[in-house]
């Protein structure tokens, strides 16, 4: 599959050459609507499977950001539609083989500790897979990457560091935490948050991981972005209403496109 992904990839871009690739989470498109001399292409015309949950069109949009063309993907899969994780593993390969020199993943995130609000950005700074699932899992291709590859360093500190200075310089309040990635699709129940909590985790979802492990294994650096859109399971006394709910993601949604903006801009 991976040549099929990587021959429909390169009619796609022809001469352009984009080297960052941003994986947009639930309710996080705008910023794939607000690029200059846009392109898009739905998933299936890649080759790649569609998709069907609510809020993602499952498209890939190139574009300029400032004076850079980015890929951004609209959509992406889940392991809880019952998409093989190594999904994942082969369509990162053939955006690599493309150009693709790194990696942005956002996503919308519970929070396990109490001093992540809804309504905030967190910058991760590393992962808990407690999925259950993993990308790599088969033979290896050597070509690729490593049989065995570290973790050590998946959110490159350098990126994360640039990605602080931005936020202060735009007064956007970020703190930094450790995602953990569930299967789900079910919510957690509150014995759960409180464990995952214990193992060390500060917020949650159902995504983002998997791509992180394909991108670490393929080398690409990645800089991961959750805007927290809920309390987890019990730790919310009053039940926030969806208007709520709703608002302050749209908020957050905006201050993450800022951030992405800048960082784009500023490394280019
Ligand atoms: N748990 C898991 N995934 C999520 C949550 C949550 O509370 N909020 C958004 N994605």
């Amino acid at each position: 599959m991976i040549e099929t992904y990587v021959k429909n990839l390169k009619k796609y871009l022809k001469d352009r050459a984009p080297d960052t690739l941003v994986i947009l989470g639930s309710g996080l498109g705008a910023l794939a609507e607000n690029v200059l001399e846009p392109k898009t292409i739905a998933y299936k015309a890649l080759g790649l499977p569609e998709i069907n949950v609510q809020g993602h069109s499952g498209q890939l949009t190139l574009g300029k950001i400032g004076q850079k063309d980015v890929l951004l993907m609209q959509g992406r899969y889940h392991l809880y539609e019952g998409h093989q994780p190594q999904l994942i593993r082969d369509m990162l390969s053939a955006f690599a083989n493309c150009g693709i020199k790194r990696l942005i993943v956002t996503n919308a995130a519970g929070s396990l500790n109490p001093k992540i609000k809804a309504g905030s950005v967190v910058l991760i700074k590393d992962h808990i897979n407690l999925s259950g699932q993993n990308p790599l899992v088969g033979a290896n291709d050597d070509s690729l990457g490593p049989r065995f590859p570290s973790m050590e360093n998946v959110y490159a500190l350098s990126e994360r560091k640039k990605l602080k200075k931005i936020a202060k310089r735009h007064h956007i309040n970020i703190k930094e935490g450790v995602y953990m990635m569930v299967l789900g699709p079910n919510f957690e129940t509150p014995a759960e948050v409180k464990a995952f909590r214990r193992l060390g985790a500060d917020i949650i979802g159902m995504s983002t991981v998997t791509e992180s492990i394909a991108a670490a294994y393929l080398s690409l650096p990645v800089l991961g972005l959750s805007v927290i859109t809920n309390m987890a399971s019990g730790l919310q006394k009053k039940e926030l209403s969806h208007a709520e709910t709703l608002e302050t993601a749209q908020k957050a949604s905006e201050k993450l496109s800022v951030l992405i903006r800048a960082y784009l801009e500023e490394n280019m």
